[in-house]
């Protein structure tokens, strides 16, 4: 049942207390032909919530689920990068310093706070972000945090914010957020594992692709699994 809705700014919010996933919600959305650009799903706790690669998102009471729905004719790797600077802006508006590791999961002190999902239906993209506020589960593959470890943060001003500074970095040249997205990156100039091989981080490029050494060769990395 949707428990409220309401306009934020040039955003339309439909928020529930408890759903499966508001990224599932998006794409049925989208599929009755329901969605139109700007459009938030937020939840305040989810029985399915999912990440990349299908695996499952922990979803208890407190902490942030949202998914957005923006019009999009292409997919476009840049946005990943937007995202990422985004939710860093966001968190260091409270005061909070974190770290990105590509493309776009979120860090704190080295242990994930927030992931995003970006998945492509019709002519929209679904851009759906949890950020671990109140607690932070337990995941075998990485160490994670929570924001009121770090800081007191109202789900609501989160919530605001967010939205502010995605609608802020999506319209900047991208070589702004390139910067931003370089300044907060960990692992740049480091060793990382890309299938199977050793390689190092380098940057990314005008396209958003990352850009990988081994070996002294160059090599363009797109949305795959590297592991650090
Ligand atoms: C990841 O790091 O793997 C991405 C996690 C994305 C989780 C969010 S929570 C809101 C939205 N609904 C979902 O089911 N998933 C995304």
């Amino acid at each position: 049942m949707i428990m409220g809705y309401l306009k934020l700014a040039n955003y339309k919010v439909l928020s529930f207390d408890k759903i499966s996933s508001t990224q599932t919600y998006a794409h049925d959305m989208i599929a009755q032909g329901n969605a139109r650009d700007h459009t938030a799903i937020t939840a305040l706790a989810q029985f399915a919530g999912h990440g990349r690669y299908r695996r499952p998102w922990v979803s208890h009471h407190g902490n942030l689920y949202v998914s957005f729905i923006f019009d999009s004719e292409h997919r476009d790797p840049r946005l990943a990068y937007v995202v990422a600077v985004a939710i860093v802006d966001t968190l260091l508006s409270f005061g909070i310093s974190s770290e990105i590791k590509w493309p776009n999961d979120i860090l704190i002190d080295g242990k994930k706070v927030a992931g995003v999902l970006i998945e492509y239906s019709g002519r929209f993209v679904i851009v759906g972000i949890g950020i671990n506020v109140k607690s932070n589960p337990t995941v075998s593959e990485y160490e994670t945090t929570k924001l009121e470890n770090y800081a007191n943060v109202e789900l609501t001003d989160l919530f605001q914010m967010l939205t502010k500074n995605l609608d802020k970095w999506m319209v900047c040249d991208f070589e702004l957020v390139r910067d931003a997205w370089m300044t907060a990156a960990t692992g740049l100039n480091k060793m990382a594992k890309y299938r199977g091989k050793n390689v190092e981080l380098i940057g990314i490029n005008d396209n958003g692709a990352l850009i990988v050494r081994e070996n002294g060769e160059y090599h363009l990395v797109h949305g795959d699994e590297i592991s650090m």
